[in-house]
């Protein structure tokens, strides 16, 4: 990989004045591979009978690091999805481009994990069959198969189904079983399973959450931070609840829409890194709760000269207890863009 390599190995043999010039390519390429997910000034509008266009996001731009765990929130219909699924290349923006790892994202990008929000087991193979279905088709094509090796792999990629099972709080009996013979909640932790197994360097999780009891929720919550440390992959991951968003999140960004003209659509109306994420009400008190009403305020629509008193008293809290240590990037529609 290009960015792993050091800048002497690369720039050994060339003349001295093109050294420069190299050290310089060099650089942009280990800043690009950084940027694991860079999106660039991104529309999406869909047709609305002939003339009219319903535009669902405007100028979308953002560069997320490799390792951030960026949670993305919004009100119904302000667009998360639709953006969750551009990043994956299940669909093409109308404007504006997506690269991961420093490619532009043209298809269905293999190496991103999807939760989708309403999670897509196959329905006529079981719930083993589903785990292992990804990383062994990624990896062995048919005549691969063919291989001794393939052999290990399967076993191996067993082991793994296995122990995703039990991390998600599912029986080794589960495994058998379809997706119609599992509740709601049982298919989500399937799915979720499902994406940790092809151990991709970015994690798309859509309400990845939103149909388990609160105690799953919970342990399950814990479970992805800790996977999470673990590993540092890429993670976008979209929700409604805002403590799990600083609970999860290294970074929270709000989406929403200036008015409900069909014409206007979601812009980034709030982007916060939180440094060190892990926020719950039980360790930060009145500054976590400060926070959920702010990003609520905005994410209902808020405007920057509607939220002036909530904003002293998130400065104040930040100033007062060490908040703004924690929060680094603190922007909304209209202050800096
Ligand atoms: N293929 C499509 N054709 C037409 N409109 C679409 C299409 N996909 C999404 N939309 C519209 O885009 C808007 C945003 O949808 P999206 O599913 O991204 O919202 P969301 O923020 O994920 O909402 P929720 O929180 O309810 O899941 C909606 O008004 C939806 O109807
Ligand atoms: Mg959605």
């Amino acid at each position: 990989m290009v960015s792993s390599m050091s800048t002497p190995e690369i720039t050994a043999g060339l003349p001295l004045f093109g050294e420069e010039r190299a050290v310089r390519a060099v650089a942009e390429v280990e800043a690009q591979a950084a940027k694991s997910i860079s999106i660039e000034d991104v529309s999406v509008s869909y047709a609305l009978g002939r003339a009219a266009r319903r535009s669902v996001l405007e100028n979308i731009s953002l560069e997320i690091e490799e390792g951030e765990f960026v949670v993305l929130l919004g009100e119904t219909g302000c667009g998360k999805s639709t953006l969750l699924r551009m990043l994956l290349g299940q669909e093409r923006p109308t404007e504006g481009t997506i690269s991961v790892a420093g490619s532009k994202v043209e298809r269905v990008d293999a190496r991103s994990g999807y939760v989708p929000q309403r999670y897509s087991l196959f329905p006529d193979r079981t719930v083993l069959d589903n785990l292992m279905m990804g990383p062994l088709t990624s990896n062995y094509h048919i005549l691969g198969r063919l291989r001794p090796s393939f052999w290990g792999a399967r076993r191996a990629v067993r082991e793994e189904a296995f122990r995703q099972l039990a991390h998600m709080g599912l029986q080794a009996s589960d495994a058998g079983k379809y997706p119609h013979q599992l509740s709601g909640g049982m298919q989500q932790r399937v799915a979720i399973a499902q994406a940790l197994m092809m151990k991709n360097r970015v994690l798309l999780m859509d309400e990845a959450f939103s149909a388990l009891d609160p105690s799953t929720r919970g342990s399950l919550q814990r479970l992805l931070r800790s996977v999470w440390s673990e590993t540092r992959p890429t993670v976008v991951f979209v929700t409604h609840n805002t403590a799990e968003a600083l609970f999860l999140g290294t970074r929270v960004i709000v989406l929403a829409r200036e008015s409900k003209d069909d014409a206007c659509g979601s812009r980034v109306a709030l982007d916060m890194k939180l440094a060190e994420g892990g926020m719950t009400l039980r360790s930060h008190g009145q500054e976590f709760l400060d926070l959920v009403e702010h990003i609520e305020a905005v994410s209902n629509g808020g405007r920057l000269t509607d939220l002036s008193g909530r904003r002293t008293a998130l400065d104040r809290c930040g100033e007062d207890s060490g908040l703004a240590g924690r929060v680094g990037v603190f922007h909304e529609v209209g202050e800096t863009r």
